[in-house]
């Protein structure tokens, strides 16, 4: 393979984070006997909820989503619609944003990618139009829905008006047409049996914000010819530095411990600034991981807690007209990753100049941050980010002592929303 370029993080030390900091801090919490854990835990494949660490190497497991994205490449459909939300759907509609570019329905690459993820009615009408006319056409639809549960409202709903759509134009073979991913044995598990439709699981234990590495991601973007090997070879690869002791080495680790200082110190905002408009996907994939997994009310010894790092996402060069100015504006309590792309930078002077402006501004003020820079914009570059993202996220989970994988809380409006809808 010729992709060997990595991910490059650097965070320049200060007051906060110092040296000593940072050893004080691996002494203590005991990360290297975490990061230990992490690794045996990861031979244990899907046993523990590290699961999804098992995924990037689990060949069994693409050869079979492959097989079924390749049977349904045989009906040359010229649409795919992902029906999913938050981990269901985040992960793929990022990797493709940044992959096929923000101009991917403009251009005549088929089959295109769409995601149904709302309730809007503007929306939702919009797209079901879309779906209408390639039908109505004599076209094949894909209609992948994705759906650890089982019993997301949003997905349920948006599914059953596809699959009438679906129905009325292809009473004979709708079936042939809809792809469910789901646990096993969930309720929409059990439909799919029950109507014949294809159905790729998710291992049991990889929790949705994690499952992108699952047929929950691999499968869409099989669909739309992602590399997907280069992909997962990213992820495996960078693996063996989020995975390793050597805390040089680890990226994921370095930038766990960078954030969990500054929150020590009263920062309450980890923004990132992505310097490629293409990335914003990636940024609010992200948002989603650190929000849900690390903002908690109670630690993993039952004590209130509340953690309230506020992950944020920031595009440039458009957000410096936007928000710079409150992000100079003096106060401390904003740490920011700048996430670069090697290649986009070397393509343009002013893209050079605007990131590393930005960031002698940042060094002026007095705010903290730290760079990640992507070697390029491709499968292997984006598999790394987000895999070395993810491993961050269980290390944070460590650092503040919160389980990383559950989100209780979300439950609070589902209950509310549940109630309104059956009155
Ligand atoms: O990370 C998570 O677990 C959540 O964001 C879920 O992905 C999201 O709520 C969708 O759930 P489901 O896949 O069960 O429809």
């Amino acid at each position: 393979m010729k992709h060997k370029k990595f991910l490059h993080y650097t965070h320049t030390l200060n007051n906060v984070v110092t040296n000593q900091a940072i050893a004080d801090l691996v002494q203590s919490s005991g990360l290297l006997e975490h990061i230990k854990e992490l690794l045996t835990v990861r031979s244990q494949q899907y046993e523990t909820p590290y699961a999804s660490l098992a995924l990037p190497d689990d060949r069994a497991l693409f050869l079979q989503v492959e097989t079924l994205a390749q049977e349904k490449k045989l009906l040359k459909p010229t649409l795919v619609l992902v029906i999913g939300i938050g981990g269901s759907s985040l992960g793929a509609k990022a990797i493709y944003q940044a992959l096929v570019g923000s101009f991917a329905h403009f251009n005549c690459q088929q089959p295109q990618l769409y995601f149904l993820e709302t309730v809007d009615q503007n929306y939702t009408a919009a797209l079901q139009k879309v779906v209408e006319t390639a039908l109505a056409q004599g076209e094949n639809v894909i209609v992948n829905v994705i759906t650890k549960s089982g019993t997301t409202t949003e997905t349920l709903v948006n599914f059953e008006t596809i699959l009438t759509v679906l129905k009325k134009y292809r009473p004979a073979d709708y079936y042939e047409l809809v792809v469910v991913i789901s646990d096993n044995n969930s309720s929409l598990h059990k439909q799919a049996k029950q109507e014949n439709f294809s159905f790729l699981s998710i291992p049991k234990q990889v929790g949705g914000r994690y499952s992108v590495f699952s047929a929950v991601g691999l499968f869409p973007l099989m669909m739309v010819d992602i590399d997907c090997n280069a992909l997962l070879a990213g992820a495996s690869d960078i693996l063996k530095n989020s995975l390793s002791t050597d805390l040089k080495v680890n990226q994921s680790a370095q930038s766990a411990l960078m954030l969990y200082l500054y929150y020590q110190q009263g920062y309450r905002v980890h923004d990132s600034f992505f310097f490629a408009v293409d990335l914003e996907g990636l940024g609010k994939w992200y948002r989603q991981l650190m929000a849900e997994s690390i903002g908690k009310e109670y630690d993993v010894n039952g004590k209130r807690v509340c953690r309230d790092m506020l992950p944020t996402v920031s595009v440039g060069t458009g957000d410096l007209h936007s928000v710079a100015q409150l992000y100079l504006n003096g106060q401390k309590n904003i740490v920011t990753t700048f996430v670069s792309v090697e290649d986009i930078q070397k393509k343009s002077e002013y893209m050079h100049a605007f990131i590393e402006g930005t960031k002698l501004a940042y060094q002026k003020n007095g705010i903290p941050f730290s760079s990640l820079i992507v070697p390029s914009l491709d499968a292997y570059g984006i598999g790394q980010f987000m895999q070395c993202k993810m491993v961050e996220i269980i290390i944070l989970g460590f650092l503040f002592q919160v389980n990383p994988f559950d989100q209780p809380n979300v439950e609070l409006y589902k209950k509310e929303v549940k109630c309104l809808l059956i009155k």
